[in-house]
């Protein structure tokens, strides 16, 4: 099943207008604050072949964040195709929106000491797949971390005891109404003197993401790395603007 048919059996029972807040206010009146995947997709995994591992992941129809998206893949790929120019062997790494977990495991698997975070509410199943496709394969063991986007990062992040070499964002850009705290949160972590490079991976749907992409390229020195025309996904690096 592709990303596109799980999304749609995903809208099936969910309004593609509702955001995450949304679905987390709605679900909040009946479920428990920590979310098990309850709907599974009917294969309930995706397998992927990175770096010499098969990568098993369980996925969800009940939330966005349960679902593995075409920046993940695309930026999966990328960082396995450019080992020598990014090379993420000890490195520290935190993934913004990480979801299912694909690309922190792609980077533990790459060698990188990696903090995978997301809303409170994504970090059970990230927890698991982290690890099981990590356990007795990484350098690292891989943590998990609550981040809710431009909230109390100079409390539970502050600089520079949490600097990164890398900062990784995987289609985190969509129909929500967190584009501002995103981008702030990019800004917090990669910032002047910081030497942090952010990756963000995007398949352009909508014209926010055309604008968000606009203030992306104002905020930071950015490089275009790749362009994927059959998925519409970018890849862009960053670096602060000193
Ligand atoms: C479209 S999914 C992408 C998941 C994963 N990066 C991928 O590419 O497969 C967006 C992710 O951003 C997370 N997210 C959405 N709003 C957020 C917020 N305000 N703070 C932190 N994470 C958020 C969601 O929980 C979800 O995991």
């Amino acid at each position: 099943m592709s990303h596109d048919e799980k999304l749609q059996s995903k809208e099936e029972t969910t309004d593609l207008a509702l955001t995450d807040q949304d679905m987390m206010t709605r679900e909040g009146l009946d479920r428990r604050n920590v979310w098990e995947p309850s709907v599974y997709y009917p294969l309930g995994k995706e397998s992927f072949h990175f770096v010499g591992h098969e990568v098993n992941i369980r996925e969800s129809t009940d939330s966005y964040g349960a679902l593995i998206w075409p920046g993940a893949i695309a930026l999966c790929q990328f960082l396995e195709n450019n080992q020598q120019q990014m090379n993420l062997t000890d490195k520290a790494v935190l993934e913004l929106g990480a979801g299912t977990g694909l690309l922190s495991i792609m980077a533990s698997l790459l060698g990188a000491w990696v903090t995978a975070t997301d809303l409170p509410d994504i970090l059970s199943n990230l927890s698991f797949n982290l690890r099981r496709n990590t356990k007795g394969r990484s350098r690292y063991i891989p943590q998990v971390a609550a981040l809710s986007w431009g909230q109390e990062l100079e409390r539970d992040f502050p600089f520079p005891s949490y600097r990164y070499d890398y900062v990784l964002a995987a289609d985190v850009v969509y129909h929500h109404d967190f584009l501002e705290e995103l981008l702030n949160t990019m800004l917090h972590f990669c910032r002047p003197g910081s030497g942090t490079t952010l990756l963000w991976a995007n398949k352009i749907r909508f014209q926010s993401d055309l604008r968000f992409a606009e203030r992306f390229k104002s905020s930071f020195n950015t490089t275009l790395l790749l362009e994927v025309p059959q998925e519409n996904v970018w890849i862009y690096k960053a670096t602060a603007k000193e």
